[in-house]
């Protein structure tokens, strides 16, 4: 069993969206399977690396919908955002510089951020969305 199961239940029902959040569980769980299987460090480097490129771009994505759609939750939305980027980006510098130590705590709070986001905060702006033919 996975670490994070891709459900309908994570679905926004906006095909780009939910690709991409397929990639962040992806990465999340491969991150896991790394700790599990105490792989080194050059593989969590890899997929830290991986999943920061894939947080950007998601957040990009959803922040130019919200622009360009005028989201009235766009700036807590955003916010949001900003505090995943800071903790993905210190844990991308820690493991470049050897000091990351993936543990459960790590992977729980990667695991917990992601659903709770995307359970609370993405879902919010999917009726929004739709009525802007964004699909
Ligand atoms: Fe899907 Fe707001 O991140």
């Amino acid at each position: 069993m996975a670490y994070i199961d891709w459900n309908a239940s994570l679905s926004v029902g906006i095909a780009g969206i939910d690709e991409q959040h397929k990639k962040l569980v992806n990465s999340i769980n491969r991150l896991h399977q790394a700790m599990i299987d105490k792989k080194g460090p050059e593989l969590q480097r890899e997929i830290i690396a991986e999943m920061c490129d894939y947080a950007v771009n998601h957040f990009a994505l959803e922040e130019g919908m919200m622009k360009s759609t005028d989201y009235p939750g766009y700036a807590a939305h955003s916010e949001e955002h900003e505090q995943f980027a800071r903790e993905a980006t210190d844990l991308k510098a820690k493991s470049e510089r050897g000091e990351l130590i993936l543990t459960i705590v790590v992977l729980s709070f990667l695991k917990n951020w992601l659903k709770n986001h995307i359970l609370g905060t993405d879902m919010k702006y999917v009726s929004h969305f739709k009525r802007h033919g964004l699909e």
